[in-house]
């Protein structure tokens, strides 16, 4: 049976890749804070039994990461997929901008995903994994008021292209994705505090993100997909820049 870890698997992209993953009858170890939505969609949607794992962490504190690696180690020797998609964002104005925030931008978006997949690059090598960077087009691009988020992703692009480079040589592929706005708690979060309607038609299925992800991850083939941009049919990458 194959391994997958899912940072941030308990909402979002991230809950819908551990769905799928688990569908398809991989052992499926979930990171998180809050396990009970997730729980109850396992419970209801997947039959009895299924290979799930849990790991409580929260990746603003460093004793948090380090038992989550260890636990990681201790249930699976070998790990297949790595998938990183706990995130945080929070917006501002440069005037009004919290460093705080920035610290825990820096901590969860970027810093976080670097130590995971340091840790456990052997369980990584022992089965030739794939890593998955769950990126955004703020990663891509900056506009205004995004500067911490998107610097956050930024710095998690250069580390993904660097861990590419370093690991291809034993095995393991390194995938950045890149989505626009997707219907997820933090988008409905991000339009409440923009005072926005929320329109779910508007933005991209979380369940689309996840198939993409799913499918590159069971791709046997000798060529790497280093980077998937991907948008709404609607939408397009915007690019503001001040005036
Ligand atoms: N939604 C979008 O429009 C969009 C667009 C582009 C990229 N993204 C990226 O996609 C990824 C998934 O986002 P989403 O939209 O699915 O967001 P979401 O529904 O808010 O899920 C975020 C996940 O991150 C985890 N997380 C947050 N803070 C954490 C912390 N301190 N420690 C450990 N885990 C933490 C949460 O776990 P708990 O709830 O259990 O704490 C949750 O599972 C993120 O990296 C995000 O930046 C999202």
């Amino acid at each position: 049976m194959k391994t997958a870890l899912v940072t941030g698997g308990t909402s979002g992209i991230g809950l819908q890749i551990s769905l799928m993953l688990l569908r398809k009858g991989v052992h499926v170890i979930i990171c998180g804070r809050n396990f009970n939505s997730v729980q109850e969609k396992i419970a209801h949607e997947l039959p009895a039994g299924a290979p799930v794992s849990y790991i409580k962490a929260d990746f603003t504190i460093d004793k948090d990461l380090v038992k989550l690696v260890e636990a990681a180690k201790k249930t699976a020797k070998k790990i297949h997929y790595l998938v990183h998609s706990a995130g945080v964002f929070y917006a501002g104005r440069i005037e009004e901008a919290s460093i705080e925030n920035f610290d825990e931008l820096y901590k969860v978006n970027t810093r976080a995903p670097f130590f995971i997949t340091k840790e456990l690059l052997e369980p990584l090598q022992k089965s030739q994994g794939r890593v998955v960077f769950i990126n955004s087009t703020a990663g891509i691009n900056s506009w205004e008021s995004i500067g911490q988020y998107a610097a956050s992703k930024h710095a998690l692009s250069a580390i993904a292209g660097s861990f590419q480079a370093e690991l291809e040589g034993d095995g393991i592929k390194v995938t950045s994705v890149y989505p626009a706005a997707t219907d997820t708690p933090m988008q409905q979060k991000i339009h409440l505090a923009e005072n926005r309607n929320y329109d779910p038609e508007k933005l991209i299925p979380a369940r689309e993100v996840a198939e993409i992800i799913v499918d590159l991850l069971f791709r046997s083939s000798k060529t790497v997909v280093s980077e998937i941009v991907i948008r709404s049919l609607q939408g397009r990458i915007i690019t503001k820049k001040r005036q």
